[in-house]
């Protein structure tokens, strides 16, 4: 789905849904089996832009990948070779840091770029550090922001101490230390996600974590794996904080991964009052389960500290939850929204505000008093973020029938394609969006069909 959309479901959220591969494991599992020793199988990959930009890297690095039935075949090239052309990492961030890392190492010339949302996403963040190791970095407007030029060469095993918890920073390091002539530490303030500690381990590389320090010796991973890619949780959150708030609703998400330093937001739900179960746990590899979230009346919270990284990017569809909760709900020390596909605070900020919520910004959160009935006929500027596109397609679900107009929904393939077909089955929504050019938001329109998104009555059909 691509360019304009206008939101017109009613009802509430019920049924049993699968997301697709998580993103962040997706994009690792392609760059460190193009890394590996031995070809490697991954399923479950991802099937969305940001992680196709990361295929593109590899085989650009002379990688092959192959699809056979439900698996990606990863064959490593012998060495990885100078790109033949500029990188391009469409919208996505970690594509662009984790390539950091590797084309440090990588002899010759490369050059990474993307759109105009990632060209103006920091990257010193990650280049500066690499320096550090011996590598070679320009970048534009004074190093701030992609395009980013490496030249590639013998690095050496350094330690990190990150002012800021980044699982995209330390994976970019700890990339790099795989290359490097000693050991290399990356030391962070708060826990980010592991999936890089715990998938270069199972490949056989010398890494060790003691507390929030992860130290890895230079070593190429094994191949001959077979990675299980488990259902994202950030892109279920959004239909699980809907289910969440929405009077009636109960929803179980399947075969989501559960990895500790990514559930900040089951803990979230059960403290803002929502029920929450999790069966089926499978804890082999990265952990994962079925996740059932039923709808209560909500209250409150706050989340700060070592909390916000373990749900950095669940917080634009908690603060759409939030407005439905009782009382003042405060996030804070999650500054780094601000750098995010948008300012995600300003983004949401705006939406929010628009549609009736009481919203105060701070520069590194914001508090949201509630419940407040949200209203509709208003236009959403998604600015290039998936999040933004469907936290405020979850929002419309609190306005009562009004209407709410995304005005780019393209953003949404990087993640989640299949965003809006689970979301119009789980509100027993038939035709609730109407694709471009959107009728105004306050007149209704003949291309729109007359039963949209009537919800889910009693005896609505089951998914
Ligand atoms: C990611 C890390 C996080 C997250 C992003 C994915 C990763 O970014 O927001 O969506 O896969 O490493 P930061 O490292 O910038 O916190």
């Amino acid at each position: 789905m691509k360019g304009e959309v206008t939101c017109r479901r009613k009802g509430l959220l019920a049924g049993a849904f699968e997301v697709p591969g998580d993103k962040s494991v997706s994009h690792r599992a392609l760059l460190f089996s193009a890394l590996a020793d031995a070809p490697s199988k991954v399923r479950g990959l991802l099937e969305a832009e940001d992680v196709r930009a990361t295929r593109r890297a590899v085989e650009a690095l002379g990688a092959v990948v192959r699809d056979e039935g439900a698996f990606a075949i990863v064959e490593p090239p012998e060495r990885l070779c100078e790109p033949g052309d500029v990188v391009d990492c469409g919208n996505s961030g970690t594509s662009l840091r984790l390539l950091c890392g590797v084309l440090a190492a990588v002899p010759g010339l490369s050059v990474l770029t993307g759109d105009a949302s990632l060209r103006r996403r920091p990257v010193r963040r990650v280049i500066d550090p690499l320096r550090l190791m011996g590598a070679t970095f320009l970048a534009r407007e004074g190093d701030r922001v992609p395009p980013v030029v490496v030249k590639g060469g013998a690095l050496r095993g350094t330690r990190h101490a990150l002012p800021v918890a980044s699982a995209q920073v330390k994976s970019a390091l700890l990339l790099a230390g795989l290359f490097a002539d000693g050991e290399t530490t990356v030391a962070e303030p708060h826990l980010s996600r592991d999936h890089t500690e715990r998938m270069l381990s199972a490949m056989g590389v010398s890494l060790r974590v003691e507390g929030l320090e992860i130290t890895v010796g230079p070593g190429r991973p094994h191949g001959g794996h077979s990675i299980e890619v488990p259902g994202d949780i950030s892109s279920a959150a959004f239909l699980l904080c809907g289910a969440a708030a929405l009077p009636g609703s109960c929803v179980t998400a399947r075969n989501v991964g559960l990895n500790p330093s990514r559930t900040g937001l089951l803990d979230v739900l059960e403290a803002m009052g929502a029920s929450v179960r999790v069966d089926n746990l499978l804890e082999d590899g990265e952990p994962r389960g079925d996740v059932t979230v039923s709808a209560a009346p909500l209250s409150a919270t706050t989340i700060e500290g070592a909390l916000v990284p373990r749900l950095i990017d669940e917080l634009p569809v908690v603060m759409v939850m939030a407005t439905q909760a009782k009382g003042r709900t405060v996030i804070r020390d999650a500054r780094e929204l601000r750098v995010k596909e948008s300012d995600r605070l300003a983004s949401m900020g705006e939406a929010l505000a628009a549609a009736g919520a009481r919203i105060e910004l701070f520069e590194d959160g914001c508090a949201i008093d509630g419940p407040t009935p949200l209203t509709g006929g208003f236009a959403v500027r998604t600015r290039l973020d998936h999040r933004i596109a469907m936290s405020m397609a979850i929002a419309q679900l609190f306005m009562r029938g009004g209407e709410v107009r995304l005005d780019d929904v393209g953003c949404v393939a990087t993640s989640f394609p299949s965003f809006f077909d689970i979301l119009d089955r789980l509100t027993g929504s038939g035709a609730s969006t109407s694709l471009s050019p959107s009728p105004s938001p306050s007149a209704s329109s003949p291309s729109v069909s007359p039963v949209e998104g009537e919800g889910r009555g009693e005896g609505s059909r089951d998914p």
